[in-house]
């Protein structure tokens, strides 16, 4: 029996169950003034390749004005573009253009910290302790008869005590304040009614210049356990943390969200935002989805899988039952800013919760065969095209970029790296320039040229970019980036594909594979060469061997019944 979907057509459901959302780390996307960073004339420039890649959305890290502690993520306006990156009109030309040829436009929001150089912040310095100025952010009394040991034992994800003691204006040690990521980065206090407001206020801002959503940063960390209790074990907390901690995932965090929703649909045309919650189970990522609160929520367990198939079909099934709960759709994603590109990470069998995780930038070397994590890569990015829902794209994803490894020390750049006493190299090594060209002029044609010249990237490019660059792979029909393109365009024109139905086919244990409606098959070889089923090959991620399915390979056909 085929698999039938009784969902309403794409047409006439929400863009946001169904979408293809690219990611655009923009100071590394596309350089327009040759000043070795990106920026939103860059992005601009090339709306044309996005087309062609046929995504449906993109999706901005923060392009706010910000000291760049945390590139971007540290913001110091949230109602202004970063002079770096271009101007207020230049992104309202972005959003319209982008508009045009027809991809939605996200943006990030920061609402769990800002920069320590936010106006509010630098008031809440000036002012008296118990002020109305520093009740926007969590100032605290230190402990201990001098008041100098911190209020309680959190540790900041990036390394070290998440509090840090400020000298107050009288020039004598005074109160610590709470930063969860980086000391730039003082945490907002949620229990204030003007934090609320204003944040309604960011929203409104930019919905009111046309944007389609928000991925919203740290969703799962704005709101505190009450009486601030210690964490329950000493250490810098991961993301995703594997026990309950007072900051993460916190009940309070929801009554934002629905006010939030109340706003995105005040507007016209299916607005949304996007939860970056670290929160596993299945079913804790589901109440940030539930009908009247987010659209989406990355799946950090799809991401956090090791390349195996049965932990990814058990972590397949679990979101899918746990969201369908609430009538939800998925959230696919393999890659982002912040962890080790998936081709390193299959290559390397990085695991979750062992000290191996995806965060890991120190998995062997020596033991990576790019080959094997690009075939990987290349088969994940099939069988996450054909999952029921909606997937994220991280940029250079469809380049099958590897992780860059060497980046020389002295160049880092992220905050992790200090942080962490210089133990963790952090994540710059996912963050490198795009190679556009395949010579390695203007950074690999990251920056265009200009009469100014050309300074240096801002990260360094490893001298085999151009290998992967977009030129050289669109000069070969079997590149990744073909591939992609394919895989694209094949979503757009099969109506089963996107939200819908799926249907688990038993070939084995090495195999995953799947039904969606229109006799679609999805088959991926996690072992030996195994035969292929019955039917017409649509597309597959590499060579077909006659009849058989290489290992590390996925294929997508039309079968019959
Ligand atoms: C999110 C961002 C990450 C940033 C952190 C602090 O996890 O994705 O890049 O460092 O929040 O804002």
């Amino acid at each position: 029996m085929s698999l039938v979907s009784n969902l309403p057509s794409r047409e006439k459901r929400a863009w946001w169950r169904d979408a293809v959302t690219y990611q655009i780390y923009i100071r590394s996307f596309s350089d327009s003034n040759g000043d070795g960073k990106g920026d939103v004339e860059g992005i601009r420039a090339r709306l044309p390749y996005l087309k062609a890649l046929g995504v449906d959305a993109i999706w901005i890290t923060p392009w706010y004005p910000s000291p760049q502690n945390d590139h971007g993520y540290d913001v110091a306006d949230y109602m202004d573009i970063e002079p770096d990156y271009g101007t207020l009109d230049d992104a309202k030309r972005l959003i319209d253009e982008a508009h045009l040829m027809g991809i939605r436009m996200i943006v990030d929001i920061v609402p769990n910290h800002s920069s320590d150089q936010h106006k509010w912040f630098q008031e809440a310095l000036l002012a008296a302790p118990g002020s109305k100025e520093r009740d926007r952010y969590i100032f605290r009394d230190g402990k201990g008869p001098n008041g100098d040991i911190p209020p309680n034992n959190w540790n900041a994800v990036f390394g070290g005590s998440a509090w840090h003691r400020i000298t107050e204006p009288d020039g004598k040690p005074g109160q610590w304040y709470l930063h969860l990521f980086a000391v730039e980065q003082p945490d907002f206090n949620w229990e204030n009614s003007e934090v609320r407001q204003y944040f309604e206020r960011v929203l409104r801002f930019w919905l009111d210049l046309g944007v389609d959503g928000f991925r919203i940063d740290v969703a799962h960390g704005m709101i505190k356990a009450e009486g601030l209790p210690d964490q329950p074990a000493p250490g810098s907390p991961e993301m995703l943390a594997a026990v309950s901690m007072p900051f993460w995932d916190q009940d309070g965090v929801h009554e934002i969200y629905r006010s939030w929703r109340k706003i995105l649909d005040s507007y016209p045309g299916d607005r949304m935002a996007v939860a970056e919650a670290w929160v596993s189970p299945a079913s804790r990522i589901a109440r940030y989805l539930r009908p009247d609160e987010l659209a989406n929520s990355f799946n950090f367990d799809f991401l956090t899988s090791k390349w195996e198939a049965k932990t990814l079909r058990e972590r397949i099934d679990g979101s899918i039952a746990a969201i369908s709960e609430v009538g939800a759709p998925a959230s696919w994603v393999f890659n982002n800013h912040d962890v080790v590109r998936s081709v390193d990470r299959f290559a390397l069998g990085l695991t979750p919760g062992t000290g191996d995780t995806t965060l890991d930038r120190h998995g062997d070397s020596a033991k990576l065969d790019i080959r094997v994590g690009v075939a990987r890569a290349r088969a994940g990015a099939l069988l996450m095209l054909a999952l029921p829902g909606g997937a994220y794209i991280y940029q250079g994803e469809e380049l099958t970029l590897p992780e860059v490894r060497d980046i020389p020390e002295d160049r880092l750049t992220d905050p992790r790296w200090k942080m962490s006493g210089y133990t963790d190299k952090g994540r710059d090594g996912c963050r490198v320039p795009i190679p556009w060209t395949m010579k390695e002029e203007s950074g690999f044609g990251f920056s265009h040229q200009n009469t100014m010249g050309i300074e240096e990237t801002w990260l360094p490019q490893p001298k085999w970019w151009g290998s992967y660059s977009v030129e050289s792979q669109e000069k070969d029909q079997d590149s990744s980036l073909a591939m992609y393109r394919k895989a694209l365009s094949i979503r757009r024109s099969e109506s089963g594909l996107g939200d819908g139905p799926m249907k688990w086919v038993e070939l084995g244990d090495d195999l995953l594979a799947f039904e969606r409606p229109g006799d679609f098959l999805c088959v991926v070889n996690f072992g030996k060469e195994a035969p292929l089923p019955q039917g017409d090959v649509i597309l597959s991620s590499g060579p077909l061997d006659g009849g058989k399915i290489p290992s590390d390979t996925a294929v997508w056909m039309r079968i019959s019944h």
